[in-house]
């Protein structure tokens, strides 16, 4: 009976000792300790043992069974540090990684060139104390063209030709609409910008698109004349290229200013003296701006009499083309990320 028991715990703990898995362990737990196991089989016969060897073959049962469990026990221990260790190994991600060694950094995007300018723009106007304002890019005829002074029978609503919709809405053709809207929304005096994406209906080439960037400013308060204007366009323009600017106002038809102007700008390429960016003129037309008509302000609900102001309107693409010397305006919404990972 003893040399019985002794084969039992040597098997045990050979069995125990090559075991690779928790359900392993669990069935030789089975298989020793179970209900039917070997050693509770012969705990369970001690009755038939003879009366003066029953307690120490009790005893050394009972020996038995806590050592096979104690193993047991030390073998689930080790496996289960094991198997998570080899888990933390396979799955292990430095979560402390340096973003500027990690591959993951090459697919990072970054802003637009054009969105890019607008926040550049938008930083140093509201330091002049500008407001930003906002409009839908859907438009009604009266914000886009009529409270403009463009009435719907005059001709110079052929100046700019626009997609429509079926509701007699358009596809806002400049962004002069925001004054519309910031003139109902405030009251003077006040100083407002509106950035924003336009359409017209345009054949394009390198220097056309039927979708271009903008953005509106109008300042008004009393006694307002083109000498603000050419002030705060030219502080503008210093910041924006950050270098002081040489410009020049020639006249320009819009109908909602009186007078109206072309501001152009001695070419930042050759300082004016002429080269195949400003066509050998030595000066590069930018920002088209005026002050705004009566008529404008009377229908923002401003009276002329006392109020007056000047507005201008900053094409977006032809500046960072003149800041990159990119030469075709469809770049910029090709989608081509090569061109894109330039900025
Ligand atoms: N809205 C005009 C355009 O897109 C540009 C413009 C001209 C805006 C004169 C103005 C302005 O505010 O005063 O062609």
């Amino acid at each position: 009976m003893k040399n019985k028991l002794i084969n039992i715990r040597t098997e045990a703990l050979a069995d125990v000792r090559v075991a690779g898995t928790i359900d392993a362990l669990e069935d030789i737990r089975i298989k020793y300790l179970g209900r039917k196991g070997a050693l509770t089989l012969i705990l369970r016969s001690l009755g038939n043992v003879p009366p003066e060897e029953r307690a120490s073959i009790g005893k050394l049962s009972n020996q038995y069974k806590s050592d096979i469990e104690t193993a047991l026990d030390d073998k689930k221990n080790e496996l289960t540090h094991t198997s998570s260790g080899g888990m933390i190994q396979k799955q292990w991600i430095d979560v402390t990684l340096d973003r500027e060694t990690a591959t993951a950094r090459e697919s990072l995007g970054r802003l637009h060139p054009i969105t890019q300018i607008q926040y550049e723009i938008e930083d140093i106007v509201t330091s002049m104390g500008f407001e930003i304002h906002d409009g839908p890019e859907v438009e009604t005829d009266y914000y886009n063209f009529e409270a403009l002074n463009i009435p719907r029978h005059h001709p110079a609503r052929d100046m700019q030709d626009t997609f429509w919709t079926e509701d007699g809405n358009l596809l806002r053709t400049h962004t002069s609409a925001i004054q519309v809207r910031a003139m109902e929304k405030r009251k003077p005096p006040f100083r407002i910008v509106g950035p924003g994406r336009v359409f017209r209906y345009e054949s394009t080439d390198a220097s056309h698109e039927n979708t271009f960037y903008q953005v509106e400013g109008m300042m008004v308060d009393r006694d307002i004349t083109v000498a603000h204007l050419i002030y705060v366009m030219k502080e503008l323009l210093k910041e924006i290229f950050q270098r002081q600017v040489t410009v020049r106002l020639r006249p320009g038809y819009f109908p909602f200013v009186e007078p109206g102007f072309e501001l152009d700008i001695h070419c930042l390429i050759c300082d004016g003296a002429g080269c195949s960016v400003c066509k050998q003129s030595g000066w590069v037309e930018l920002l088209p701006c005026g002050l705004v008509h009566p008529n404008v302000l009377r229908m923002g609900g401003i009276d002329p009499e006392v109020w007056s102001g000047f507005a201008f309107g900053l094409g977006l693409n032809r500046l960072v083309m003149m800041k990159y010397g990119i030469n075709d305006i469809r770049h910029f919404l090709s989608g081509d990320i090569r061109f894109l990972m330039q900025f």
